[in-house]
């Protein structure tokens, strides 16, 4: 059966999560499917946005499938737990954006998996939590380490060794989602985000997107040199030309991605 529900626009894809019935929490058929679909869109250029939300209002993704986790041998976690870091990884290094749309709980994995998305819209009800110490674990999906990236150590320590839960309104003012959607827009929200995205040159987004994480955890002047490493990228393309022409011309540029 299919975890997923794909809905393609041009190069914008929505996909939802379809397990609503156990809170679109991560199953192993969820990730090998999942695991596809995000190397699939990394794969060809036809894909630049993907929307990531979950089924229903409940929740976004309520982590680990914690009733197949019960049936698991630690070899079993361990090995759900490298694909999971794997796919997330490979999320991140894509060239596509990924924008998470939170129409509802986010926890554990489910705000791991938020993390990694490059960008956060959130519906007024959504909810994100790192709540794995609750459980007697801790988050092994990135979580201690993209979090602290996001907010610094201590806002991390404090959402992390708590496992409390914010609202989206905290959420937003911490940094932790870019954008608050309101009531019943969710997906539009996204969707606009998502478009003004899609309208600038194809390899100018990716490369500013992989410029950002991978200087981000460098000193200034390595970071800088990074940086100008990834200009270099978009400085031999014909977009770029494409760029200046119709700023002469006073007209929206028409970017091929070359
Ligand atoms: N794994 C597997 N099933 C899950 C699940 C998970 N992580 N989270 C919820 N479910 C299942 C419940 O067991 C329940 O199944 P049932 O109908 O067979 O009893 C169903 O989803 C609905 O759960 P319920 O708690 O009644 O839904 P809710 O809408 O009131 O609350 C959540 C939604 C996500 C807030 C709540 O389910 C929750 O807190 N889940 C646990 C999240 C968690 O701790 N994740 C792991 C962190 S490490």
């Amino acid at each position: 059966m299919a975890e997923f529900k794909v809905d393609a626009r041009g190069p914008i894809e929505i996909w939802t999560i379809d397990g609503e019935g156990r809170r679109n929490a991560i199953s192993r058929a969820m990730l090998a499917e999942f695991q596809g679909m995000v190397a699939r869109v990394s794969q060809g250029h036809d894909t630049r946005v993907v929307i990531l939300t979950g089924a229903g209002d409940k929740a976004f993704c309520a982590g680990a499938d914690l009733k197949e986790r019960g049936t698991m041998s630690e070899a079993e976690v361990r090995a759900f737990l490298e694909g999971l870091r794997h796919t997330l990884r490979a999320l991140e290094k894509s060239d596509c954006v990924f924008i998470a749309a939170l129409n509802g709980a986010a926890l554990g994995g489910g705000t791991e998996l938020a993390l990694t998305c490059d960008l956060r819209v959130a519906a007024p009800a959504a909810e994100l939590g790192l709540t794995e110490v609750r459980l007697g674990i801790i988050p092994g999906g990135g979580g201690t380490q993209r979090l602290t990236r996001l907010v610094g150590p201590g806002r991390a320590k404090d959402l992390i060794l708590t496992g409390r839960r914010l609202n989206a309104a905290e959420a937003f003012s911490l940094g932790i989602v870019n954008r608050l959607a309101p009531e019943g827009h969710l997906l539009d929200t996204a969707f606009s985000l998502a478009e003004s995205i899609v309208e600038n040159a194809p390899i100018a987004v990716a490369t500013a997107k992989h410029a950002i994480d991978d200087g981000v955890s460098l000193a200034l002047d390595d970071a800088l040199a990074l940086e100008l490493k990834h200009y270099e990228k978009v400085l031999t393309t014909e977009d770029r030309l494409e760029g200046l022409k119709a700023f002469a011309e006073k007209r929206k540029p028409v970017y091929q991605g070359r």
